[in-house]
């Protein structure tokens, strides 16, 4: 068939900020795209998958300025350096087709003609942006971006201030993309509807702020040099932008826009189903036909870090237990559109028990058997029996169940379909207990019928699993002396010659010794919680000197604490109520809810600074501040409160 015959589809992961290093759970999305992109392969479609990186914006460029480098500088380390993003997705055999960096000079250049087309359009039009302003720095922050209510570089004070930006009109298009959302099939999973409209758009959408002068690291607003285009817009047009879009890089965007789908984690859902369709609807675009919001891979139940530990490192992973299983651990363990809780434990289970049982053992049992019997070829003359319908007619079946999972990016159904049939194959070597008709010449025909009928079981499942374990399914089809696996050849029990050669070879996958395994990962765990020297920043010690009189009027306490709660709406807060000796409690609102669980901290004897005057912050009274040690981890501000002896009586005085 001539290539624009074919069914085409166009699949796109979200382009990753190149900020930190990923770990297992960036992995996750970008594993189940290129699952589908190869079923899809597998299936004859024209596919184009594409991923890339989204590199501009005022974290990379802090970052940068954090290792002394050029926000390019940086980024082109953490994408195409060594381990680096495009290092990553060839460790885990990623098949995109196509790699975009936001970076790249065509896409600077489209992005600029898109935002000049929306503000010719009148969907783009200048306005004020407010918001909290530090004078030193010259930094434009948001109430939520400030800490303790200063500004988050300097700590100083804030002032408010306005900012000329641009804006989009977003709630002109508030009911087109609430009719989208509810009465089309645009956003999957059905939950993840209700949550944008109730949550954002009938509370009403607002014009969004789309350029920024606080900061350069951005595409420029050609037309208004000083601002620079909101990441988000910049981001977002990637998905037409690498097939062409506005611009002479590539000439894909015809055959291939709008995409079937765009795969996005939750979080980012709001941006793909709101803000994307109100854009394109603005540049008088086709809507991509699907957005899928997957589910989140947790780590104790809570969101996945670096900073948990090294067990989340994919390169390490991979090194223990081969990339495949690690492929096909994401895709069979959690429904991809749910919440996943990753465990070690989980992990080497589901390899123990589906990779080296179900599937390694059936695959070495059977070519092994045609080895002892055949010698390793199985002769023409075989005979069938009623008892192999069932296994057949499972195997037969297996191809339309598993597309019908597929289709609509079920991959833990599609395997679970596959792994029926595997187990099915098992049980039918106990029914036909080969051995026994081993030890009769006469039932010779019989027993290679019966060896047949398993490797071509085994030639449909290890075809169907090969967009979730490329290799493994290549080897699998080596051993079983298969030739053919595209996916009419799956339409048919007894494709495989009569007279196949089989090829024995090692285990696919070793047994993992599960209690050994979990130590030896707890030891890398806790080797990893103690950072190389060179990791840890702490500030450098200012020159400045205080007279000994101005130190003294500081009035430090030791203070117990009786309470500690989240403060409503604040990522940050923590609220205190502590004992500080004076018979009357004291509350303090301390900014460390990013390293603390509130409910660990009662209880704790800390030290506070007491005389200070009473501030408000997020309309609650706090009464002094409680001190803690700062130091930047990787680079991330890491703070921990000082700790007394819980001797120390309440209200102690410290000099
Ligand atoms: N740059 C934006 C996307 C722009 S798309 C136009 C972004 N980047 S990201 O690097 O922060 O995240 C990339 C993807 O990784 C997101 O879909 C996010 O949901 C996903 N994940 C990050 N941590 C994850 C888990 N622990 N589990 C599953 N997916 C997770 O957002």
């Amino acid at each position: 068939m001539c290539q624009s015959c074919k069914e085409k589809f166009y699949i796109t992961t979200p382009i990753y900020y190149p900020s930190d290093k990923l770990h297992i759970g960036h992995t996750y999305c970008t594993v189940a795209t290129d699952a589908m992109a190869r079923y899809k392969r597998m299936r004859g479609c024209d596919v184009m998958f594409l991923t890339g990186t989204d590199e501009h914006g005022q974290k990379i460029e802090l970052k940068a300025k954090e290792k002394g480098v050029t926000p390019q500088q940086f980024v082109d380390e953490i994408v195409a350096g060594k381990n680096g993003i495009l290092d990553l997705w060839k460790l885990m055999n990623i098949s995109n087709d196509r790699f975009i960096r936001t970076t790249d000079a065509y896409h600077v250049e489209a992005i600029q003609k898109i935002f000049k087309k929306m503000y010719e359009n009148g969907d783009i039009y200048k306005g004020s942006y407010k918001g909290k302003y530090c004078t030193p720095c010259e930094s434009f922050w948001t109430e939520s971006q400030l800490v303790d209510g200063k500004c988050p570089d300097c700590g100083r004070e804030v002032t408010d201030a306005e900012e000329e930006a641009y804006f989009f009109r977003l709630s002109k298009y508030a009911d087109r993309v609430r009719d989208l959302l509810l009465n089309t099939d645009f956003l999957e999973p059905r939950s993840r509807v209700n949550e944008m409209v109730n949550n954002f758009i009938d509370p009403g959408l607002e014009d969004l702020c789309v350029s920024r002068t606080s900061f350069t690291w951005g595409i420029p607003v050609d037309f208004d040099p000083g601002h620079v285009v909101y990441v988000w817009v910049d981001a977002l047009f990637n998905y037409v932008t690498a097939l062409g879009f506005e611009n002479n890089q590539y000439g894909d965007y015809d055959r291939y826009w709008p995409a079937d789908v765009h795969f996005v984690g939750k979080e980012i859902v709001r941006f793909h189903s709101i803000i994307w369709p109100a854009m394109l609807m603005s540049m008088g675009m086709p809507l991509p036909k699907k957005v899928y919001g997957h589910g989140w891979l947790l780590l104790d139940g809570g969101k996945m870090s670096k900073s948990k530990g090294n067990v989340v490192d994919p390169q390490i992973l991979v090194d223990r237990y081969g990339v495949d299983a690690l492929r096909f651990f994401l895709l069979r363990s959690f429904p991809f559109g749910s919440d996943g809780n990753f465990s070690n434990e989980l992990l080497i289970s589901c390899i123990n028990t589906d990779l080296a049982n179900d599937l390694g053992n059936l695959v070495s049992r059977t070519v092994a058997m045609v080895e002892k019997y055949f010698g390793g070829q199985l002769p023409e003359e075989q005979l069938s029996d009623p008892m192999d319908a069932s296994l057949i007619q499972m195997a037969s079946q297996l191809p339309q169940l598993y597309a019908q999972q597929m289709e609509h990016f079920q991959f833990q159904n599609a395997l679970a379909e596959i792994f029926k049939v595997l187990s099915r194959a098992n049980k039918y070597i106990d029914e036909t207990t080969p051995w026994i008709l081993a030890k009769d010449p006469a039932n010779r025909p019989r027993l290679a019928r019966v060896m047949y009928n398993l490797l071509e079981t085994i030639r449909i499942c290890g075809a169907l699993l090969a967009p979730f374990m490329p290799d493994t399914s290549a080897a699998i089809m080596q051993r079983i002396g298969a030739q053919v696996f595209d996916w009419d050849s799956l339409q048919t029990f007894g494709i495989l010659p009569a007279t196949t050669t089989v090829m024995a070879a090692e285990p696919l996958f070793p047994r993992i010794d599960l209690e050994k395994e979990l130590e030896a990962l707890e030891a890398l765990r806790q080797a990893s919680h103690t950072p190389e020297a060179p990791a840890i920043q702490v500030e450098p010690q200012l020159e400045e000197t205080v007279d000994f009189d101005t130190f003294c009027k500081s009035d430090f306490r030791a203070v117990k604490v009786k309470d500690c709660q989240p403060v409503k709406k604040s990522e940050k807060l923590l609220c205190f109520t502590l004992d500080d000796g004076t018979g009357t409690d004291r509350q303090i609102l301390s900014g460390i809810a990013k390293w603390y669980k509130p409910e660990t901290l009662v209880g704790k004897t800390l030290l506070a600074i007491v005389n200070l005057p009473p501030r408000k912050m997020m309309g609650r009274e706090s009464c002094g501040m409680l001190i803690s040690a700062v130091h930047t981890e990787n680079g991330e501000e890491v703070l921990n409160l000082v700790m007394l002896d819980d001797k120390i009586p309440a209200g102690a005085k410290m000099c």
